[in-house]
Formats: structure tokens, C-alpha cells, sequence
């Protein structure tokens, strides 16, 4: 179904659009709405997926929403009542989620993502791919090489909802593995807030070993007001794959 563009390839050959094949090239300037379009849709989607399926991991949060429903219980002697807590309790997760994840979003459009050329195609160690099927934009990636550690950071992973599962992501992982390679970096390293398995079996299946994580993780856009405390809670995870020893 798909090919990888060699490294290091002749940029002839990595314009060439061949049918029905997805291939993977550098980020070119009229790419820019495409990439803005796939990343907005794989963020927005983890409100959801944050709001619901993130309380399974956050046994503090369980216990709390259970005694609030009890509280209610005791308090109101309703049963009608205390049946609607939980539910209450779930939409004002899914409004804080929803709030901080498009706080977030909104910071990374004007961030890196604003201006993607200058951001990583410009500084040497760092690149910007898209993955391209029929001439059409479905996925992109970015690597960012940091210095001081000898690593380069994986970023911006995200393929069109309507093309995944064909190895899309798995095809840019590796480019930025050979990329990493190439440039002589020690390692790759990359950081997710991601809920769903599918990010995290992507990096395992890429060899990626989970290295640490922080359960209370701040994101960008968070205002860490009491309420949006006890209503959004978001895991980090850290992966690393060692490339040689240093
Ligand atoms: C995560 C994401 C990039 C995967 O893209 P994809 O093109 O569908 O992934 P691939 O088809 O290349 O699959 C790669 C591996 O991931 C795993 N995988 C993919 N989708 C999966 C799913 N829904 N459930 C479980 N595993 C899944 C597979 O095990 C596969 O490995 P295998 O080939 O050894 O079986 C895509 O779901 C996405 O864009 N999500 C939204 C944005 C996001 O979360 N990005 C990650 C940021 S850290």
C-alpha cells in the first residue's frame, strides 16, 4: 500500500506522486492548511477520549465522584436525584476537557505551528514530513533535535481519521528514526498525553520503550484553578529509543 522515500533520496523522486501509493515528503509551504486541518481533528478528538475513558486510570478522581454521589444521596434522600450526579459530574469533565484541550490547541497553532517552515525546516536537527496519498496531504511528523542531550524529539504525529490503520504513522516514525540516524543523534525521544492505545502500540510497535510519566501533568493552556483541578486530569507519558550509546 505504502512507500517510505529513502533517506537522503533524490528530491526528484520524492515529488513523484505514484497512484494509489502513499509516500512521504518534506513539508512544502502549501501543505501549511492541510497539516493545521489533520492536527486540529487528532487533538480535538482526545476531549472525548480525555473526559471519558481518562477516569479509568485516576482512581483518586473515581473515589471522589463516588462520594459526591453518596453525599448527594444522604443529603437529598433522592433517588432520582443522585441517579443524575454522576452524569453531572461527566459533562463538567467533558466542558473542562473540552476548554483545555482547545486552550492547547489554540497555543500549538500559534506556536511551532504557525509558522512550520521557519520552526523546522529552517534550523539544522530538525525536519517536518507529510505523508502524501494520491497528491493528497493524510499525516505529517516532525523531529526536533536538541543539543544538549543528543536526541532528537519526535512531535506532531497525527494521520487523517480517515486513513489510519494502513501504516501510515508507522512509515513517518521511521523517517524520523532514520533521520536521527543519519544526523549521528543518540536517541529519539518523544512525550504523549494521548488516551487511546493506538499512539502508544504505534511508539511500542516502533521500538519505543515507556521511560517515566507523570500522572498530574500540566498542559499548556491549563489555568490550574481549583475546579478545572478536580475536573481535568491528564497522564504524560515519556518513550524513548535508544539508536546507539553515547
Ligand atoms: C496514533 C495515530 C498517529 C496512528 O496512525 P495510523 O496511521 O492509524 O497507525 P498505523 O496504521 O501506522 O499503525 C501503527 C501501529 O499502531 C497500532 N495501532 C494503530 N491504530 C490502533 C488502534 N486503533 N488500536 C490499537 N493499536 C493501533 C498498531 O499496533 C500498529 O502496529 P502494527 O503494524 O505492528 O500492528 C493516529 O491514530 C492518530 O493520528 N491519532 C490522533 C493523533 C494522535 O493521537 N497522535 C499521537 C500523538 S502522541
Amino acid at each position: 500500500m505504502w512507500t517510505s522515500s529513502a533517506p537522503l533520496s533524490n528530491p526528484i523522486e520524492d515529488n513523484y506522486v505514484k497512484k494509489d501509493a502513499v509516500f512521504i515528503r518534506e513539508f512544502e509551504r502549501t501543505d501549511h492548511v492541510e497539516v493545521r486541518r489533520i492536527f486540529c481533528e487528532g487533538i480535538m478528538e482526545r476531549v472525548p477520549h480525555t473526559a471519558y475513558r481518562g477516569i479509568l486510570h485516576q482512581t483518586q478522581t473515581q473515589f471522589l465522584f463516588a462520594l459526591l454521589t453518596i453525599t448527594c444521596f444522604v443529603v437529598t434522600k433522592s433517588f432520582a436525584l443522585t441517579c443524575c450526579v454522576p452524569f453531572i459530574l461527566m459533562a463538567v469533565r467533558y466542558y473542562y476537557s473540552s476548554k483545555v484541550i482547545r486552550n492547547y490547541l489554540d497555543w500549538a497553532l500559534n506556536a511551532d505551528l504557525a509558522d512550520i517552515e521557519e520552526y523546522y525546516m529552517k534550523p539544522t536537527g530538525s525536519c517536518f514530513w507529510v505523508a502524501v496519498l494520491e497528491g493528497q496531504v493524510v499525516g505529517m511528523v516532525a523531529a526536533q533535535g536538541r543539543e544538549d542531550d543528543n536526541t532528537v524529539e519526535l512531535r506532531r504525529m497525527s494521520v487523517d481519521s480517515r486513513f489510519r490503520g494502513k501504516g501510515i504513522a508507522k512509515v513517518l516514525g521511521r523517517r524520523v528514526l532514520e533521520f536521527a540516524m543519519l544526523n549521528n543523534y543518540a536517541a529519539v525521544v518523544l512525550g504523549t498525553t494521548a488516551v487511546k492505545m493506538a499512539a502508544h502500540k504505534l511508539y511500542e510497535s516502533l521500538g519505543f520503550r515507556r521511560t517515566s510519566g507523570c500522572e498530574d501533568y500540566t498542559l499548556r493552556g491549563m489555568s490550574r484553578s481549583p475546579l478545572e483541578r478536580l475536573f481535568f486530569q491528564i497522564r504524560y507519558q515519556h518513550y524513548r529509543l535508544q539508536l546507539r550509546e553515547e
